[in-house]
């Protein structure tokens, strides 16, 4: 019956999906933050991507503390979502390499997956709580607040040195 089917797709449910998302997502942005040091022409730049790939890994390691908090293995399941943001990212470094824009796009390229991870790691933040997963509440925060942190020493970084040096190319 489709109410059945229907009612065994709760809340815990989505929660693991959402886990299986994220965990392919931080996976791929491990793979893909030291292509854009690489790329980057500012050393601060290249040192904020070098930063945030160290804390990507936490952020991996969180992930599996709280597949483990839900009982589950850590597996991940193909987002849609962060394969479409890092191709984006991979057309801004081979559509401007060499280009004066180029960190600029890179950094712009970049937020969008600070605020792609905010947006999930607030909602499984909010979940877990629902769901009494209180140890992973707090694994969730963390990492949430780095992503916030990054984004905003991004912005910092757009509003300083890196889009004046594209303009006055
Ligand atoms: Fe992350
Ligand atoms: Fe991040």
């Amino acid at each position: 019956m489709a109410t059945t089917k229907a009612s065994s797709k709760d809340l815990s449910n989505l929660f693991h999906d959402s886990l299986k998302d994220i965990y392919f997502a931080e996976k791929k942005i491990l793979a893909t933050l030291p292509k854009m040091a690489k790329a980057a022409q500012s050393r601060d730049l290249k040192a904020a991507f070098e930063k945030h790939r160290g804390q990507t890994e936490e952020h991996v390691a969180r992930l599996e503390k709280v597949f483990a908090v839900i009982g589950k293995k850590p597996v991940g399941k193909t987002c849609a979502a962060i394969m479409g943001i890092t191709e984006e990212g991979a057309e801004i470094m081979d559509e401007y390499k060499g280009a004066a824009a180029l960190d600029a796009g890179l950094l712009a390229a970049a937020q969008a997956v600070e605020h792609y991870e905010i947006s999930r790691y607030g909602t499984l933040r909010t979940w877990a709580a629902e769901l009494g997963h209180n140890e992973a509440v707090n694994l969730l925060e963390l990492t949430l607040s780095e992503e916030k942190e990054t984004d905003a020493a991004l912005t910092q970084l757009a509003e300083s040195a890196v889009n004046i040096a594209a303009e006055a190319a």
